[in-house]
């Protein structure tokens, strides 16, 4: 298969998103116009995209929906259930575990959390009770369950001797929220997660907005005065 540019993997997610919601409504087909007019994106974009794939099979009326998402899971990786292990079992990181075991079909599961703390060493997680274990057992634990992705949600500070010990296992994947850029072997997956920077686009827009109001009204009080 030709290289798939960034742009529209980053898309993928969001189609399948957006395919689970029609399924769950029982919707069987659909047209790239239709699922244009969902997501606010142009058909054309849609065909584009799906040509990458060799284009879903689209016969007739549109998309066979369950086909699709079936597909576009496929390529996701997310057909099957992937292992993980949370380190840092805090705030952030028990709403994860919490959040991602209570929607196990969607291929993601929390085995096990891992913690520097003695008070949390021995507790629990969530409803399936996902267990804190100390630190000492990181290694073995990922190697001997099959782990594939370990889940950082440490202080940065923290984070570098971690990564450390996990280049040691055969993770496959990093999901870091640790605010630092992680950088490992080739062999090692790494998606850095910063939410600021979403929020950061956000207030961005809203500057950008802001700006295109004061232009227009000022247009418009120019133009009222001719
Ligand atoms: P928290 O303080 O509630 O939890 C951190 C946990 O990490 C604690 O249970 C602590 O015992 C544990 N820990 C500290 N050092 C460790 C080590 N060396 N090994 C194992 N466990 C260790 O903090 P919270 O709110 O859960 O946030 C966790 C981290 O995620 C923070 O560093 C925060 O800055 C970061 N964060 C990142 C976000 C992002 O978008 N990337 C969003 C929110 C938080």
């Amino acid at each position: 298969m030709r290289e798939i540019s960034q742009a529209v993997i980053g898309r993928l997610p969001r189609y399948y998103r957006y395919l689970g919601d029609l399924q769950q409504e029982g919707i069987e087909r659909v047209s790239s116009r239709e699922l244009s007019h969902i997501m606010g994106v142009t058909a054309s974009q849609i065909r584009q995209d799906f040509n990458n794939f060799g284009g879903f099979g689209q016969q007739g009326y549109g998309y066979n929906v369950d086909h699709l998402h079936t597909e576009i899971g496929r390529i996701l990786g997310v057909d099957h259930e992937h292992s993980m292990v949370l380190i840092g079992a805090g705030n952030l990181g028990q709403a994860l575990v919490k959040y991602m075991n209570s929607r196990r079909d969607r291929g993601f599961y929390f085995k096990a959390a891992f913690d520097i703390s003695p008070k949390l060493q021995g507790k629990s997680i969530g409803e399936d009770e996902v267990p804190i274990y100390a630190m000492d057992n990181l290694a073995g634990y990922i190697d001997s369950a099959g782990i594939d992705i370990a889940v950082l949600t440490i202080p940065k500070t923290a984070a570098l001797d971690i990564v450390e010990v996990l280049e040691g296992t055969q993770i496959k994947a990093i999901w870091n929220f640790a605010h630092l850029d992680l950088k490992v072997p080739e062999r090692i997956q790494v998606e850095n997660v910063h939410l600021q920077d979403s929020l950061m686009k956000l207030t961005y827009s809203i500057g950008e907005y802001e700006k295109r109001q004061e232009t227009e009204q000022s247009t418009a009080k120019k133009s009222r005065r001719k």
